[in-house]
């Protein structure tokens, strides 16, 4: 069994790869950490390691570069079909399995909870099989509140332990405080737009999160 968080998202460009490199450094402070992306879609444009690694600065040893690399800018189902290649959770999970602890796992989804891999499996049963708490990225602006919920509903439903949401965009206070309420959550973190984005401009707002993953 893995120790970490999987960064999960309302939606895609909801903010999990900024989140993820946030994680890396607040979490590097107390541990060992690793980045891990099981499955890139749109490989060809986007590289989600790679941004990671280069906004979290990190070193070598703190990427895991395996995973599988769909070229396609679509759901991990159809870009893997196009692919003429199958994604299941058995095989996604076979480069982690000889892991223990140390390092503290950070693993960033694809698209949210509900995105398919194949016929018959779904992000979440990555995110289940994987057995880490879960940190949902949510954007701040209309429409959060609902995307939000249903997430943590889903999660609830499969019993996956939820660590907490972070927000990303212009910070709301109403938006939080709602989704805390409703959602029975914690809002860990916040990131408001950082212009410029840089290491040290996330690293300075990814230190004012109250996470607690002992
Ligand atoms: N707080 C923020 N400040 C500046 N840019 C942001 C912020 N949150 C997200 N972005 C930008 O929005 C885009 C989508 O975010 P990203 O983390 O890649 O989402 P996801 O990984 O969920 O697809 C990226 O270009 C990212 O840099
Ligand atoms: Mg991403």
């Amino acid at each position: 069994v893995l120790r970490g968080l999987f960064v999960t998202g309302t939606d895609t460009g909801a903010g999990k790869t900024i989140v993820a490199a946030a994680l890396m450094h607040r979490l590097r402070r107390e541990r060992a950490v690793r980045y891990w992306k099981p499955v890139q879609t749109g490989a060809e444009q986007d590289d989600d390691t790679a941004v990671v690694s280069g906004l979290a600065a990190c070193t070598e040893t703190e990427v895991f570069a395996q995973g599988v690399r769909l070229p396609r800018p679509l759901s991990p189902h159809l870009a893997a079909r196009l692919a003429r290649v199958t994604l299941t959770v058995d095989d996604l999970v076979r480069p982690v399995a000889r892991f223990s602890t140390p390092p503290f796992w950070i693993v960033e989804g694809a698209g949210g909870v509900l995105v398919p891999l194949n016929d018959r499996e779904l992000m979440i049963d990555l995110i289940a099989r994987l057995q880490l708490p879960v940190i949902v990225a949510a954007r701040t602006t209309l429409g959060t509140i609902n995307h939000t919920l249903m997430t943590l509903a889903s999660l609830r439903e499969r019993e996956v332990a939820i660590a907490g949401v972070i927000l990303s965009g212009p910070l709301n206070a109403e938006t939080r405080l709602a989704i805390e309420a409703h959602g029975r959550v914690r809002v860990v973190g916040e990131l408001p737009i950082l212009a410029p984005l840089t290491p040290e401009t996330l690293k300075h707002c990814a230190q004012q999160f109250d996470i607690d993953c002992a």
